[in-house]
């Protein structure tokens, strides 16, 4: 039996059972022998989810870029580390040896000290997905500081909160980004931001898209002549198990966005183990994931989890629609991909496209197939069932969080029977736990309940940036003892997990994780609205969509609505970001609220997804004749 690398599903339980009786024993073998350590630690795992504080290898002393590169060079310094797909096809794929990324990350790492960047320093990174960017990920590792890297698809001001939230010296950005037959502006987004942001002392830019940008002199530097001129060795900085690794921000379901913080040897040795079991990789294959770096999805199972075992990973710039909505599977063609993991959103928006697109391609190479984000429905599990993995291929519904930094529940292909939209099986190490209303753990089965875990696991991260009470609040205080995940769950009679979806106000649109209190202050901020509140409602591709509810202030001015909603769309696009935009705006005189004047979103919830057979209680509302008004101007 190996407790690294399960096989087959009594294999499974076995390891299971080991790793929930002594979790402590079963971690640090895995860590023993798999990874790279300077120093062994003293104590394998200390915690306390009241406090909360949660500790793992202790002690040991390491860095993650040589157990995802340097370790790697002897054996396999010639193997394509990354294989980047640019998002022209009629550019040339780029094959990143393990050698090049070698040099490129420590050339990086010395243009970083030179900007002055230490040890614990915060550097944002907003890139679009090109090679610099994962170098620019693991250059920070090297030297051991802080990178925080926002998705650049958030507006200037986004981006300005993230950057003055952790405080960041430096940003890492590029004259601009493709995105299918788009090309973004990324650089003066960035300067539009650091007019408010007087943290950041240098800027480093890179050339992707050769479009006109202003360069400030004594901040911006082009990357590449740096680079250029920076030595190709770089000592690694020998950090502690516990140092800050990365920050990325999550959306909560109010205030700014939690800078969640991940530490080095947990994070490394929980995303090298899930990469290497979910995805069953072996040592020839290409793994692709079409996910962002800049989301979680990314940094665990793009950069970290794939590179600490050597792996060939894709990283892809483009869009799945373009030049066609073929380009994903000419991708797994062209490259040979093995593994492909990707959102139920992108299954669903080319499930609805002619078939033609698919069967073009010869889809042979792919073993496993992944998603990750968002429940997906029984329809799109077939359509990629049929048509992606003809059947032939395990589906692995990975369920996790950023803050769980990597997979925590999911088949393991091969080995754990899949049932379409179940999660099933909690991963070695994995305590869930599903509790009722009342606070107290549910131990049936066939019950459905909020979804807690019970242990700490590696990976989860250690706190909020600058924040360590909110991370006591939002993850500690709703059950004691309890990491609560935000997430509702059902566990069937043989055990299997299906997550249902956020309990709280978070709504997953696409994928991405939008919190309905941002976009309602976005909102406020208009001059003719009074006061708004947001729901999700189902969305055919897109999983949930937004719908706003809005008041207008009693002006006396009758303004256009159309004119209204556009500008609305408009600030959240500015304030948040495009993917915040609502799909549909309802003008309405109330919001039905409790007697102590909170909104019942619930009831919101219900119309806006054209269910109101069973609204439940309304006479309690301060407010109960505004249902019937909502409800009668309802957009269909
Ligand atoms: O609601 C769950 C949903 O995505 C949330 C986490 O979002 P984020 O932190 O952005 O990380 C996404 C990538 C890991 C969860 O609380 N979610 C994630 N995976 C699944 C899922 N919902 C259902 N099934 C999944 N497989």
């Amino acid at each position: 039996m190996s407790n690294y690398h399960i096989k087959h599903l009594e294999e499974y339980f076995q390891v299971y059972r080991k790793s929930v009786r002594d979790p402590e024993n079963y971690w640090e073998e895995i860590a023993e022998e798999h990874f790279l350590w300077h120093k062994r630690w003293d104590n394998v795992l200390s915690w306390d989810f009241e406090k909360p504080e949660v500790k793992w290898f202790e002690g040991a002393k390491l860095n993650i870029t040589e157990n995802c590169i340097d370790r790697h060079l002897r054996t396999r310094g010639n193997k394509t580390a990354i294989l980047f797909e640019p998002n022209d096809s009629s550019e040339k794929a780029q094959h990143i040896t393990y050698n090049a990324l070698h040099d490129k990350v420590c050339q990086f790492a010395n243009v970083l000290k030179q900007q002055g960047v230490k040890k614990g320093d915060r550097v944002c990174i907003y890139l679009p997905m090109i090679p610099e960017l994962s170098y620019a990920v693991l250059a920070c590792a090297r030297i051991g500081a802080i990178h925080s890297v926002v998705f650049a698809g958030f507006s200037a001001k986004a981006l300005a909160t993230r950057i003055n939230d952790s405080d960041c010296k430096l940003v890492i950005t590029s004259d601009g980004s493709y995105r299918g037959k788009k090309v973004l502006d990324l650089k003066s987004i960035v300067d539009e931001a650091l007019e408010t942001c007087e943290c950041v002392e240098n800027v480093l830019v890179v050339k992707r898209t050769r479009s006109k940008i202003s360069m400030k002199d004594d901040r911006d530097q082009w990357l590449a002549p740096l680079m250029d001129a920076a030595e190709k060795t770089c000592e690694p900085e020998i950090m502690d198990a516990e140092d800050p690794l990365f920050i990325l921000y999550t959306s909560g379901s109010t205030g700014t966005p939690k800078g969640m913080v991940h530490t080095t040897a947990g994070y490394m040795v929980y995303t090298a183990f899930t990469f290497k079991n979910v995805f069953q990789y072996t040592e020839d294959d290409i793994y692709w994931c079409t996910a962002d770096i800049g989301w979680i999805t990314g940094h665990s199972y793009i950069v970290y989890g794939p590179l600490a075992n050597g792996a060939t990973t894709v990283m892809f710039e483009g869009v799945p629609s373009y030049p066609d909505h073929g380009r994903f599977w000419e991708i797994v063609e062209k490259h040979k991909v093995t593994q492909f993991y990707t959102a139920p959103t992108a299954i669903r928006a080319l499930g609805k496209e002619k078939l033609d697109f698919v069967e073009k391609y010869d889809l042979s190479s792919l073993k496993v197939l992944g998603t990750v984000g968002e429940p997906i429905n029984e329809e799109a599990w077939h359509w990629y069932d049929e048509n992606i993995g003809k059947r032939k291929c395990p589906i692995v519904d990975t369920w996790w969080q950023t803050e769980t930094g990597g997979i925590l529940i999911s088949p393991i292909p091969y080995s754990t029977p899949a049932i379409p939209t179940f999660a099933t099986l909690p991963l070695p190490g994995i305590q869930p736990a599903l509790m009722d209303e009342e606070g107290k753990e549910i131990h049936e089965n066939q019950v459905d309940g909020r979804l807690c875990i019970k242990f700490p696991w590696p990976s989860i991260a250690r706190t909020i940036w600058g924040n360590h009470e909110r991370y006591k609040e939002t993850y500690f205080s709703a059950y004691k003892n309890m990491y609560f995940t935000g997430d509702g769950a059902l566990r069937d009679s043989v055990g299997y997990y299906r997550i249902t979806g956020r309990v709280d106000d978070v709504v997953i649109v696409s994928g991405h994780n939008l919190g309905t209190a941002p976009i309602e202050d976005a909102i406020n901020e208009h001059p003719a609205v009074a006061e708004s509140a947001i729901v999700g409602f189902p969305h055919d591709v897109k999983g949930n969509a937004l719908y706003g509810y809005v008041i207008l202030k009693e002006t006396g001015e009758t303004r256009d609505r159309d004119n209204v909603r556009k500008e609305i769309n408009q600030l959240i696009s500015e304030r948040i970001g495009p993917i915040a935009k609502l799909d549909k705006i309802q003008f309405t005189s109330g919001l039905p609220k409790t007697r102590s004047g909170k909104i019942m979103r619930r009831i919101l919830r219900k119309i806006a997804s054209g269910d109101t057979s069973n609204l439940g209680d309304t006479s309690t509302l301060l407010n109960p004749e505004i249902v019937d008004e909502i409800m009668e101007n309802v957009l269909k």
